[in-house]
């Protein structure tokens, strides 16, 4: 039995599903199992991460973790799971980390935090494997909304170019981590190219069948624009300044690791999109 931590969201549905497909029993976590909506067979146990009796209950009797944390409480909500799984004999953790958490230079918070996030995994004691993928494919999203109603795309930091990756693959390469690859290791996680936000715009729009205008926009309009809707100040400072980094050369770098673990190509952007159309027609 896999327990899957953040099962609801982008990342943890489709390692939920990946487990699946593969024959093993999963329990996930979620705060409100009500509205979990995960598939038939998946155990589904209340858990908000922060409380330590329900994380030490969810942690019982599994073989492995998958752990899924988000913002600033990354380093306590990481803390908490790995000492319960620690006492309860879990025997792998497999974090899902930042690609940037492997940049040295990278001293803004969720580096920071994935990083505080990543020790206390280690110090635990309980055999681990980091995943640090590069931004995910489906934070084009966000630019759905005007894309449906503008025909546009508003974004800063038109010069910067990630190697975006499709979260099925950052599942895919989950799900055998944590069943069979060895561990201690750190997997860095990228797409097969880099794309700048212009680049992925025309691509959407290609697949669209329809033309899109992309506008850059300053980094503090950007900011605004995540405030209003309805992300905290600090989290959108957090955000931002990792959006910056996007124009060096570290998050420009392909990584062969999804295609090493999985054995065929990662997945592209153009992939992505035409799964996702839907959201953006
Ligand atoms: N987006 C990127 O480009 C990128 C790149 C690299 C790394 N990452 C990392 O990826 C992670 C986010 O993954 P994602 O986008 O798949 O997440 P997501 O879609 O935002 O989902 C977040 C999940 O966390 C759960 N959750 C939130 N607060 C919780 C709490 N207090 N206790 C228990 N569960 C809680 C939610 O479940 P319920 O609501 O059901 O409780 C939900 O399933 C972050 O660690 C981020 O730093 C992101």
């Amino acid at each position: 039995m896999i327990l899957v931590t953040g099962a609801t969201g982008e990342v943890g549905r489709a390692v939920v599903d990946s487990l699946l497909a593969q024959g093993i029993p999963v329990r996930a976590t979620s705060r409100d199992p009500a509205r979990a909506r995960l598939p038939d067979g998946v155990e589904v146990v209340a858990a908000d991460l922060g409380d330590a009796s329900a994380v030490a209950a969810a942690v019982s009797g599994v073989d492995g973790v998958f752990l899924l944390t988000g913002g600033s409480e990354i380093p306590l909500h990481d803390k908490t799971v790995a000492t319960a799984a620690a006492s309860a004999g879990v025997q792998r953790i497999v974090k899902l980390s930042s690609g940037r958490a492997g940049d040295d230079t990278a001293t803004d918070p969720i580096p920071q935090w994935h990083r505080a996030g990543e020790r206390a995994v280690r110090e635990s004691g309980v055999p681990w494997i980091m995943l640090r993928p590069m931004g995910f494919m489906s934070n084009a999203l966000m630019w759905a909304g005007s894309i449906r109603e503008q025909g546009a795309v508003f974004a800063p930091y038109a010069a910067g170019r990630v190697t975006v990756i499709d979260p099925l693959d950052i599942a895919a390469v989950a799900a055998i981590a944590l069943t069979s690859t060895p561990t201690g290791q750190i997997l860095t996680l990228s797409g097969p190219e880099a794309l700048s936000p212009g680049e992925q715009v025309d691509i959407i729009a290609s697949v669209l069948g329809r033309p899109l205008r992309f506008v850059e926009v300053t980094p503090d309009a950007a900011r605004a624009a995540i405030i209003s809707h309805g992300v905290a100040p600090s989290m959108a400072d957090a955000i931002m300044a990792l959006r910056a980094t996007a124009l060096e050369d570290f998050t420009s770098v392909v990584h062969p690791t999804v295609p090493e673990i999985t054995g065929r190509p990662a997945g592209a952007f153009r992939d992505w999109v035409a799964r996702n159309r839907a959201a953006f027609a």
